[in-house]
């Protein structure tokens, strides 16, 4: 573990593989994951405002309004445990206006992974990704097959359809080259069509050198 409190954006097109190497990041790095999606997933479960106003856009794969994003993003990054061990930031900003936004807090990330997965392979992910509600663990039924005992516990996104993926990834493809353009310069394009262990050591040796950059003396610890 490092105690360094780095500063990170990780994102890409849907089943990017952005969740699977969260869960590796903060192994490792001890970062806080904050990620949106999960947020938002819950808002809807507990059926809070917020939720409600949430629901419809995520059903149809599309990006939840400012209104409900925003600010829960922004105090989600106020908090203790973020100041004191640096953040994870997945899934946001997804527009030129979520990134404004946060510009104006001057909250800026010292490295922005972005994963890079053509849209073909896609769909394949998505259909193909069961989730443990008990362990929180991501699976797909090809590339990360679960353990037999756990399979019939095992849940799928009600947005995780070949029809909803195909949105969501248009959706992607129409904002990222507005978000990217905010962070060009501490950008690192990672090849994400590699098995997930490669990806990781890919993500890791940037991790390493943003920290390295941050904190030269903690590259020696
Ligand atoms: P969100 O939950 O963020 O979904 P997403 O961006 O579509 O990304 P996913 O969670 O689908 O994929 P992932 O990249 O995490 O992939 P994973 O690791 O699971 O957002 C959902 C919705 O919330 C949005 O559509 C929007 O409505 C709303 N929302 C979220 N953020 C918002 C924002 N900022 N503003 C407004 N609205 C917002 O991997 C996928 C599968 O592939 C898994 O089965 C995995 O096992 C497998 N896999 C992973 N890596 C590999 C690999 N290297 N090789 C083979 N298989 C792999």
């Amino acid at each position: 573990k490092t105690n360094a409190t780095l500063k990170v954006m990780i994102a890409g097109a849907p089943a990017a593989g952005k969740g699977t190497q969260c869960a590796k990041i903060i192994e490792k790095y001890n970062l806080v994951h904050i990620s949106v999606g999960d947020i938002l997933r819950d808002e809807v479960k507990n059926g809070t405002a917020a939720g409600k106003k949430a629901k419809d856009f995520m059903d149809r794969g599309v990006l939840v309004p400012d209104e409900v994003v925003v600010e829960m993003v922004k105090s989600r990054l106020a908090q203790e445990d973020v100041k004191q061990r640096g953040w994870l930031l997945d899934g946001y900003p997804r527009s030129a206006s979520q990134a404004e936004a946060i510009e104006k807090e001057a909250i800026r990330p010292d490295l922005f992974l972005l994963i890079q997965v053509p849209d073909e392979l896609l769909v394949e992910r998505v259909v193909g990704r069961r989730l443990d509600p008990v362990t929180g663990a991501i699976y797909h039924l090809k590339y990360n097959p679960p353990p037999p005992e756990i399979v019939s516990r095992l849940q799928q996104r009600s947005d995780d359809t070949e029809e909803k993926c195909r949105v969501r990834v248009d959706t992607h493809n129409a904002n990222v080259g507005a978000v990217v353009g905010y962070y060009k310069d501490v950008m690192v394009e990672i090849d994400g069509t590699q098995s997930m262990d490669d990806v990781f050591a890919a993500i890791s040796k940037a991790l390493d050198q943003a920290i390295a950059k941050s904190d030269p003396l903690e590259a020696y610890c």
